[in-house]
């Protein structure tokens, strides 16, 4: 390469790079994967090593990190938060230890540490006298962003070093630091939850961990699973272990989460059996990693061996390969969601990533296709992640030929053909025909639970069996069984079948508020179906009511209105109004007497309540609440009066802290209704 064009490469990728690392550290919105990243900065690196007069300070090698947005306040840290260099193969790992013992032999005897590299953000924590007084990410690793109070909704973070008899004092001033992450577990947990609540699934562990640990409303980043090892000690005023083992075990005696996958290397040659064994078992963690980090175990001689930018010799990242690879989007799927939601899925030219043969991916929701402007026919980049399915990271552009398609989302659902639904804060979309037959197990098993028509008995291998037979194709037709019917099915015998009949049978004197929560109207859960049985007599009269004249109703807002004024209009929903009234499926609520008799103490106090109460149950509370004139709300607002508060809450009490709205507990809850201590 001529001396021009060499120059003019390294301009380009510095300008490239600086613009993925903003992507990638501000936005928490990548465009390229981690692997072409590694790629651009090597090639970064060999020009720079040609050419060191070239090196500028804004160049991307010279940094260990992102720049720092503005959206948190600055925190310098004590000391700079170092990166580290990489290792690809076991030769790396062998011609650095070989580098390394050139400028200090006593590295020949060495021993090491290796440890999981987690794939989350580091993070740094500053405890004085054991207590956690603040945190930051690391930012450029100069400066971080303060991030203390997202970082004390980790649950596993220590608040306050606990001080055990025969345990570690710890320093007047700590300073640690680790990784923020999520568990694969978690994450698939989060987002399943996310599906059945219509809203955007995440695309990765990381990026949710990096965009939940920058949340401005930290009561967000505590509902996100968070998770925490810690690894280093970034400055203590006080004596701390030398070895890097011991610094672990330390850290874990002061209470920090500490990953149980470390390990002690006595020489080069088991750090390299650990890293290639580590490369081949990565599937087992319970996180994501991209590598193992091997550490001198000896700390001062790791230290004396000073830098090479800010990558300290003493340490090295084993990176594993990435699981990246790009293939032919052929064609996309729409899949139905047992709550409806419709969710697309990319159906792949088949390809081997990271010894599976993938097929299909998933593409999250309608809007990311959109957003990243992915066409049937594009070379799509795709990511594996720990044992999560595959997804979709986004097309390569410069690989289009022109005959790419656009894609339009489904009109009608894939199953039912009926018209689906889009509710005005949510990406996805609904099908809502409750006879949707890939949607008829949840709505049936919805219909038969506790909080809806209770029918006891009824649990979901039965359903199953009942709609495999074809016995039931929507919730009226339970009213319809017969005895021979479910004599019929396997595992019933006269007692059983007679006790499903007697449960469904004394279903149909539930009251109406239940009847319409059975429904299943989207957005529409108890508390809300109470007020509406309170306004209207029947599902017949609830089912001409407009939007105009429901969004009277406190709590429901055009949103709800609509969806119920939807769902009222499906001819398939309306069918099946009329024949709940045939089979005689019919509540009448009496709207003059909404109002309990009797002393009415709660009245006008609005209560919010979270986690087990000692004797009620979620709608025993709820009732006993009414019965005494007050409200229950679901959520928490500066309207509400009290939090009732039970055993393992969930992110309510955070946000009634926040608010200042005063806690009960159950005992406070019937001290207020008025009953004797
Ligand atoms: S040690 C000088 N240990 O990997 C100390 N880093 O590029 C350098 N990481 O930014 C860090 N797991 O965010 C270390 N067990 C571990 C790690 C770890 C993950 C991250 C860390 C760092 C990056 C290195």
């Amino acid at each position: 390469m001529s001396i021009g064009i060499e120059r003019k490469r390294l301009e380009q990728l510095k300008k490239e790079l600086n613009f993925h690392n903003y992507r990638y550290h501000v936005l928490d919105s990548p465009v390229i994967s981690d692997a072409e990243y590694d790629r651009l900065l090597v090639e970064l690196k060999t020009i720079e090593a040609d050419h060191p007069e070239w090196i500028t300070p804004d160049s991307p090698s010279q940094r260990a990190g992102a720049a720092v947005s503005d959206k948190f306040n600055k925190l310098a840290h004590p000391h700079p938060i170092l990166s580290l260099a990489n290792a690809f193969n076991t030769d790396d790992i062998r011609s650095w230890v070989e580098r390394i013992s050139k400028l200090d032999e006593r590295v020949l005897n060495a021993e090491f540490v290796v440890e999981p590299k987690i794939d989350g953000l580091t993070v740094v924590l500053h405890y004085e006298d054991g207590v956690f007084v603040r945190g930051a990410t690391r930012g450029d690793g100069e400066i971080g962003e303060d991030i203390t109070a997202n970082l004390r909704t980790i649950r596993t973070l220590p608040l306050r070093i606990p001080v055990e008899e025969n345990g570690p004092i710890p320093p007047h001033r700590l300073v640690v630091r680790g990784e923020a992450f999520i568990y694969l577990k978690d994450f698939q947990e989060l987002n399943q939850r996310l599906i059945e609540a219509g809203e955007k699934t995440y695309q990765n562990p990381r990026n949710t961990a990096a965009g939940s640990l920058r949340q401005l409303d930290s009561t967000l980043t505590a509902k996100r699973p968070l998770a925490l090892l810690t690894y280093d000690i970034v400055e203590a005023d006080g004596p701390i272990p030398r070895k890097q083992w011991d610094l672990l075990n330390y850290l874990k005696a002061m209470s920090f989460p500490v990953s149980d996958q470390v390990e002690f290397c006595p020489n080069l040659e088991a750090v390299i059996k650990a890293c290639e064994k580590r490369k081949e078992t990565r599937d087992l963690l319970s996180f994501e990693v991209d590598g193992a980090v091997i550490k001198i175990n000896d700390l001062e001689l790791a230290a004396s061996l000073g830098f090479v930018g800010k990558d300290p010799r003493g340490a090295m990242a084993f990176k594993f390969p990435a699981r990246e690879v790009t293939t032919v989007l052929n064609d996309i799927g729409v899949a139905v969601g047992r709550t409806g939601v419709l969710t697309p899925y990319a159906i792949l030219e088949p390809v081997e990533i990271g010894g599976v043969i993938v097929k299909q991916a998933t593409l999250h929701n309608f809007d990311f296709i959109a957003e990243k402007d992915i066409r049937i026919g594009d070379r799509v980049l795709l990511k594996r992640a720990g044992d999560v399915i595959p997804y979709v990271m986004g097309p390569v552009i410069d690989a289009r030929k022109g005959g790419e398609v656009c894609y339009k989302p489904p009109s009608v659902c894939p199953t039912c053909h009926e018209p689906v639904e889009h509710f005005n804060d949510e990406v996805a979309w609904y099908c809502v025909n409750a006879a949707c037959p890939a949607q008829l197990v949840r709505n049936i098993e919805h219909f038969v639970s506790r909080i809806a028509m209770d029918i006891a008995g009824c649990g979901i291998k039965i359903v199953e069996q009942l709609i495999e037979a074809g016995l039931v194709k929507d919730p009226s037709d339970l009213y319809g069984l017969k005895k021979e019917d479910l004599l019929n099915l396997e595992g019933f015998a006269e007692k059983k079948a007679d006790n499903l009949l007697e449960a469904i049978a004394a279903s149909k004197r539930q009251p109406l508020n239940r009847l319409i929560t059975a429904i299943g109207i989207h957005g529409v859960g108890e508390v809300m179906a109470a007020d509406l049985a309170k306004k209207y007599p029947d599902l017949e009269a609830l089912s001409k009511a407009g939007q105009a004249e429901l969004m009277t109703i406190e709590g429901v807002g055009p949103n709800i209105a609509e969806a119920i004024v939807d769902w009222f209009s499906v001819e398939g929903n309306r069918q099946l109004i009329r024949k709940f009234k045939q089979y005689g499926v019919w509540p009448v609520s009496d709207i003059s007497t909404s109002k309990p008799a009797g002393p009415q103490p709660l009245d006008g106090l609005t209560f919010v309540v979270t986690g087990t109460l000692p004797t009620f149950t979620r709608d025993g509370a709820r009732e006993y609440i009414q019965k005494f004139g007050g409200k229950v709300s679901e959520s928490v607002s500066k309207k509400t009066s009290y939090l009732v508060l039970g055993e393992n809450p969930g992110s309510k009490l955070d946000k009634a802290r926040e608010l200042g709205v005063p806690v009960l507990d159950e005992g406070g809850l019937r001290r207020l209704a008025g009953e004797k201590a």
